[in-house]
């Protein structure tokens, strides 16, 4: 099966996106993960994202269509994959079609994660993740066994710079104004599953399962 995990920064979808993953052994193919590799790797892609993300603008489009080109035509990809944080602009979601209709595959739901602004500042500024192995935790609804240290690798866990409040607010407008015009795209076409993000891990998990039906 083919996913799209769509919703606003903190709602949850890289949190879920591990879980399903690992329960299903579909990859979990996320961009800014795949951004964030390329800037601590000092490539030229990464220098160019860094700019973007560190305001919390999106990086341009034809940066993110080419590392998801390349990364659906991988042999773990064959039984489905979980897209997690992209598309987010319509360009990117006509591109996404444009690719998976090339390659005879299409994509079977796009679930929304709902949840409001005045939650997600909570989720961003809280949250802790190790820069070793990607492991995310939370100070107070995820906390690590040992404070400040990953339960699996130890390392010692960071916060990420897009998640300090000043840039928060802007990823929010930014999922506002070019990303949520992706909900009506993705109703039209009769792929749009909404859960309720606000909920404990579980019940999210619970709401991700039903959908997935
Ligand atoms: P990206 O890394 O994709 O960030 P995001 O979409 O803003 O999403 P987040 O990772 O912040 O949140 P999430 O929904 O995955 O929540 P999480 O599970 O971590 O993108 C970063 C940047 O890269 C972008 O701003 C942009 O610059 C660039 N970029 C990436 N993709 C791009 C694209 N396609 N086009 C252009 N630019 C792109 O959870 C958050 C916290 O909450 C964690 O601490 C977690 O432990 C906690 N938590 C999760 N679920 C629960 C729960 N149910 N209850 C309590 N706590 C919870």
């Amino acid at each position: 099966m083919i996913l799209v995990f769509l919703g606003p920064p903190g709602s949850g979808k890289g949190t879920q996106a591990k879980r399903l993953s690992s329960q299903r052994s579909w990859p979990q193919l996320s961009t800014g993960d795949m951004l964030r590799a390329a800037i601590q790797a000092g490539t030229s892609l990464g220098r160019e994202a860094k700019s973007f993300m560190d305001q919390g603008a999106l990086v341009p489009d034809s940066v993110v269509i080419g590392l998801i080109g390349e990364r659906v035509k991988q042999a773990d990809c064959a039984s489905g994959f979980i897209l997690d944080g992209f598309p987010r602009t319509i360009p990117q979601a006509e591109a996404l079609d444009q690719l998976l209709t090339g390659l005879g595959r299409q994509v079977q739901r796009a679930v929304l994660f709902e949840m409001p602004d005045s939650l997600l500042v909570g989720r961003l500024s809280g949250r802790r993740t190790c820069p070793q192995d990607g492991s995310m935790y939370h100070v107070e609804s995820a906390r690590p066994r040992k404070d400040g240290v990953c339960d699996q690798c130890g390392t010692a866990l960071i916060q990420r710079p897009d998640d300090h409040e000043e840039v928060i607010s802007n990823r929010l407008k930014v999922y506002h104004r070019q990303t949520e015009p992706l909900v009506g795209y993705y109703r039209e076409r009769q792929l749009l599953r909404p859960i309720r993000a606000d909920q404990g891990l579980d019940q999210v998990s619970q709401g991700l399962a039903e959908v997935l039906k």
